[in-house]
């Protein structure tokens, strides 16, 4: 089989154009299709899907969320019995899964059908399990069928990439389907879509990119160490640190929720980051920074705190984008941060808006993954 050059890459729906940009840098003969749904863009590679992904692999995206190649296209009615036929027409078509390590279907559903993504989820995952077939780990897979379900409105897929019928002209469903190894699609979860269930006594909606910017980056957290949250009303981070056995000073003019309010671990110190600098400020294991500000002026702020984290330590910040000129504003951030920090992962999470997260270490003479 001829290597795919077809996939699919997912951004914040506010993020294509830079997403885009990506793709083009990483891959110059790459061209979009067309857009599947807002920040689902259906892509020819120019070059095998799979040299694209390992390429991010050694250098990730900042914008682009998720990838999955598409190696079968299979035209869909539409109805209730579309999962039960993905899973008699998929298996046959697809790449072989590896049976010796673990997979998960990971579907999308973008038009309108009488089926939620777990019905071919479960669907397909029996016919795929069998009697010698891989085990399913849907939360942490090696291996992924991914499976998006949308309406075609120009795309004319290759006659040997249809299975089960054809595709026409106009406006048609079908399932583009594709098996890659879940570390070559950016992320473990359909889309890059990282949910968390709500939990009792959650301060603030922050919390998830923080949860999520510790798994995306794989930061560990030190056993009862000192952190700094700057920018932290109501004190959703603050919560999390805590729950993580941190001591937390969290910096914020505003106020903190009440339910922090008697916990000897939390000190608050009601001013704002630049006058905690000038108070004689402690060292810290951590340093977090969600300050809404401007994002050169929040990089200023990080590079003086940088000489107030441990040589072990670590800290991330969001970085808020403008509605204009985001890269000019991004270049100059990561200018303003290189002196001092490493500057270590830089990614659009899914529970990033208009903001990327920064994972940062404090700068010894290494070179920077970003470009220096
Ligand atoms: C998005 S909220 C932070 C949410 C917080 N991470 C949470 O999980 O609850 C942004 C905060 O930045 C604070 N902020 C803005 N400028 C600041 C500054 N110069 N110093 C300290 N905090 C600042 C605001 O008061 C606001 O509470």
């Amino acid at each position: 089989m001829t290597p795919a050059t077809i996939g699919i890459l997912t951004c914040d729906d506010g993020s294509v154009a830079e997403a885009t940009a990506e793709l083009r840098a990483a891959a110059p003969d790459a061209h979009i299709l067309e857009a599947l749904a807002e920040g689902v863009l259906l892509v020819d590679a120019g070059r095998p899907f799979a040299a694209l992904a390992t390429h991010w692999r050694r250098t990730p995206p900042i914008f682009v969320r998720h990838m999955m190649p598409v190696q079968v296209v299979a035209p869909l009615g539409g109805h209730a019995g579309d999962p039960t036929y993905l899973a008699r027409v998929l298996p046959g078509k697809l790449p072989a899964l590896d049976a010796a390590v673990s997979f998960s279907v990971q579907t999308r559903v973008l038009m309108e059908a009488p089926y939620k993504p777990f019905d071919i989820n479960t669907a397909l995952a029996s016919a795929l399990t069998g009697e010698a077939g891989p085990t399913l780990d849907v939360r942490a897979p090696l291996q992924v069928v991914s499976v998006v379900c949308a309406v075609l409105k120009r795309w004319q897929p290759a006659p040997q990439l249809i299975v089960g019928g054809s595709v026409g002209k106009g406006r048609r469903q079908v399932a583009l389907a594709g098996v890659s190894l879940a570390a070559n699609n950016l992320s473990n979860w359909a889309g890059g879509m990282r949910r968390f269930a709500r939990e009792e006594g959650q301060i603030s909606r922050a919390e998830f990119k923080l949860l999520e910017a510790i798994e995306v980056f794989g930061i560990e957290m030190p056993a009862h160490g000192v952190a700094l949250d700057l920018g932290a009303a109501p004190g959703g981070w603050t919560r999390v640190l805590r729950r993580a056995g941190q001591y937390v000073t969290a910096i914020d003019p505003g106020d903190l929720d009440a339910r922090l309010e008697g916990d000897a671990g939390v000190r608050h110190r009601r001013m704002t980051a630049e006058q905690y600098l000038q108070s004689d400020p402690d060292s810290f294991d951590i340093i977090v920074n969600d300050m809404r500000m401007d994002a050169r002026d929040s990089a200023r702020v990080m590079a003086a705190y940088a000489k107030l984290l441990y040589p072990h330590g670590w800290a991330l910040m969001t970085v808020k984008l403008p509605e204009q000129n985001r890269q000019p504003v991004l270049d100059q951030t990561f200018a303003i941060l290189r002196p001092a920090y490493i500057i270590v992962g830089a990614r659009q999470l899914f529970h990033n808006r208009s903001e990327i997260t920064l994972f940062l270490k404090p700068k010894r003479e290494r070179s920077n993954t970003y470009g220096d």
